[in-house]
This record gives structure tokens, sequence and C-alpha cells, in this order.
């Protein structure tokens, strides 16, 4: 693979990386974001938090004015902290205990999801007077992580939820869904929506008239392989039609002028986000059975960061290796672990065969749930360091005079000008 789909400003800070780290667009992600807002008027968007629970990148994205979907009160402190008002922030985990609901109330966050009645029992105990959105199941049916049995109610008990709540003293305030991560149909939005219409007419007829909706998460990353290395291409244009359309039929329908939220975690920064790791080594062995394999060790997998590569294939880039013969390797992380293996059993990735033991390789579409997957140390392989790359803010739009800053976890330090780290 060439590097020509690669963000220029992404890939030269890959290029300038001369150890290992994770790279993080924020030009990229902006741009996205920019782009979720063209396609969806009228949408605001709550970041899941936990997608990239990085401060650079939430400053990126609350500079643009969007808020946090956090799942705890960590991640509630986190949002405060770079300076987004509670008001912006929901507490969207509908699994918490009381003394997280507390702390949550304590720290001014006023919204909650929910999906059981003793969920609504502890909210009103411990966060008075709150507005309250049910999540309603759905099949998770397309989407590469379903979702579907752990969160969310059926359509009957959503209107008990929030008859609930509204006894409770709470504010009935909406409905949520998630079609599942990484959905991969437009159906599935179609379904929720169809859904949502139906809870929506089912309150009206008890007298509780909500004004929040809330899409979730579920938008695909563009630049992943599946299991089997095929290209995994999403039709986002349909989805967005079909989100547009649900919209509208909602409010056409709706008493009260709908307020309509997304909580994009995957969509927003999977593509800006790429590792530099190395090669440990390329090897050649006769497996169980005879047949001779090649296996590429990388010094990035499954534990410190790639979590996800069950499901799916990061594109990978040998950097200065275009043009070499390529042979089929079975790709595999550093660990004394079976399981840090890349994609399906069996699956062969064509790698340069001339690679060497301290090659950079880029693993491409990492941005998502990376830094939040990395283990603490496992067999001792420490967590990558991250790095953020951006257009100077008073840049021409066509200079490259990028800026790229990066630092160990935990201590974030701004760098030079590209190349001096
Ligand atoms: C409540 C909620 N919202 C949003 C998201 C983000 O989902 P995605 O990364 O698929 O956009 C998640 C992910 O699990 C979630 O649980």
């Amino acid at each position: 693979m060439s590097t020509d789909d690669i963000p220029a400003r992404l890939a030269r800070a890959l290029a300038a990386a001369d150890s290992d780290r994770l790279v993080y667009d924020l030009a990229g992600i902006r741009d996205q974001y920019r782009r979720l807002l063209a396609e969806l008027p009228g949408v605001r968007v709550r970041f899941a938090v936990k997608a990239c629970p990085v401060d650079e990148v939430l400053d990126c994205l609350a500079r643009e004015g969007a808020g946090f979907d956090a799942a705890s009160p960590a991640e509630i402190e986190q949002g405060l902290a770079r300076g987004v008002p509670p008001e912006r922030i929901h507490y969207g985990n509908t699994v918490k205990s009381d003394a997280a609901v507390a702390e949550a109330y304590r720290l001014g966050v006023r919204t909650f999801a929910t999906d059981s009645i003793q969920d609504v029992a502890a909210l009103a105990a411990h966060a008075p007077g709150s507005r309250v959105f049910c999540r309603l199941s759905t099949t998770g049916q397309g989407a590469l992580w379903g979702l579907s049995r752990k969160f969310g109610c059926s359509a009957e008990d959503a209107v008990r939820v929030l008859e609930t709540a509204r006894a409770a003293g709470l504010v009935p305030a909406g409905l949520s869904v998630h079609v599942g991560s990484q959905q991969m149909t437009a159906e599935a939005w179609r379904d929720a929506f169809d859904t949502l219409a139906d809870v929506l007419t089912a309150l009206a007829a008890r007298g509780i008239v909500p004004d929040l909706v809330n899409l979730g998460g579920g938008l695909p990353a563009l630049g992943y392989l599946d299991r089997h290395g095929q290209r995994l291409d999403p039709p986002l244009d349909k989805m967005f039609a079909v989100v547009r359309e649900g919209m509208e039929r909602l409010r056409e329908t709706s008493p009260v002028p709908l307020d309509f939220v997304m909580e994009p975690g995957r969509h927003l920064v999977a593509d800006h986000g790429a590792v530099r790791a190395h090669v440990y080594r390329l090897t050649t062995r006769r497996q169980p059975g005879g047949a001779t394999a090649r296996w590429l060790y990388l010094s990035c997998g499954k534990f410190n960061g790639l979590y996800e590569m069950d499901q799916l294939c990061h594109r990978l880039v040998f950097p200065g290796r275009t043009g070499a013969p390529l042979v089929p390797a079975v790709v595999a992380g550093p660990t004394c672990d079976s399981d840090d293996t890349y994609g399906a059993d069996g699956h062969r990735t064509p790698v340069p065969e001339d690679l060497a033991s301290g090659d950079p390789v880029w693993i491409l579409s990492a941005g998502a749930y990376a830094t939040s997957y990395m283990t603490q140390g496992f067999n001792g392989f420490r967590p990558l360091d991250c790095a953020t790359t951006d257009t100077a803010p008073d840049a021409p739009a066509d200079t490259t005079a990028d800026t790229l800053a990066y630092a160990v976890p935990g201590t974030w330090v701004a760098a030079g000008p590209e190349g001096t780290d």
C-alpha cells in the first residue's frame, strides 16, 4: 500500500516519529466534526469520551462546540476540566451506582440516561429533579459490536420507566438509541427511527411529551478492513439520508420542538489516529500439519492499543518499502499471548519480504478506543506514547507548517515545529 490515502499531515507526523506512538490528527478530527454537522444540521454532538479520552482531542472538539457523553464521574471530571460546562455533559451510561449518580449530580450534571425502574429510583434519590432519557434496546444487527443486551429496554418498558421517572419527580425528557458500534447498514437506522416514533406516540398517549431524542453512536469509520482483510465500505451517505429523513419524520409528529443529540465516538476519531509501531521480526516457520507460514511480529498489538483486532483488521503501511516484493504473513503483536494476533485465524496480509527488525510500520485507522483499551503493561509492554499533530492556527491553508506535539502518557507537552521531536 502506498501512503497516498493518508492525510499528508498525519503521514508527516508518523514519518517524523522515531519511536512508537499513537498520533492523532486534530485538524482531521475537526474537519470530520464539521462534516458531520453539515450532513446532519440541527444535531448537537456529545462526543463519547471513551472513544478517545485524550485531553487535546477533547479540547479540539469542545472548541468546535461539542459536549461530552460521559460514562462515569471520572469522565465528567475530565470534560469539566477541559472547560466544558456541565450543561454540555450528560451521563450516558445506564449502568451506575448510587455513589456515581450522587457524584455526577454534585459535579453539576443534570441529564442522565436510564433504562430500568431501579436506576430511575436511584436517580430520583441522588439526582433529584434531573432530566432523564430512556435508552431503547436495538437488535445490533449489522454492527461489528451490537450492544444489544447489556443496555436498553423494550418499547413497553421505556413507557413504564419514563412514567416512573415522572412520578418520582424527575423530568421524563426523552429517548435514546444506539444502533451498535461500526454499524454497517442504513436499515438499522431506519428501524431505530421506527421504534422511536412508536414509543413517542405511546408516551404522548400517557401525557408524556419528550423534547430530547438522543441518536447515540454507531456511525462508522471508513478506513477499516474486516477480519479477512477486505475493505469495509459502510454506506455512509445513505445512513445520513436515513437519519435526516427520520429526524424530519419525528419533528413532524412531535407537538413540541425536538432537540436531537448524537454521541459519536468512532466516526469522529478512528480514521484520524494512527500508530507508528515497528517490526519485531518477520519469521518463517513450519506449522502443525507441515505447511510453512510466515509470521510478522510487530511492537503493537491487542494489549497496547489494538484490542478491536478480533473484529477487524487495520491497514498497514511500511514506509520506504513501496515496490518491494510482497509475501503473505500472519501479523501479530509482541506479547507472549496467542490472542495477540491480527484478524481471523489464518488471515494473511501481504508484507514486504525484506522487512528487518526495527523497521517502522504505520497502523492506520487506530484512533478510536485505542487509548482506552491499552493495558498497563501486559508482559511489560507499556502503553503507547501519544502525540497530536495539527495545522498551525495562523497558517495559510496550503502551508506545510503543521505543528507536532507529543509526550508520554499523562504528561502532555507541546513540542516545537514538525520534525523537532
Ligand atoms: C452510550 C454510548 N454512546 C456512544 C457510544 C459511541 O459509540 P460509537 O463509537 O460506535 O460511535 C457508545 C459506545 O459504546 C456508547 O455506549
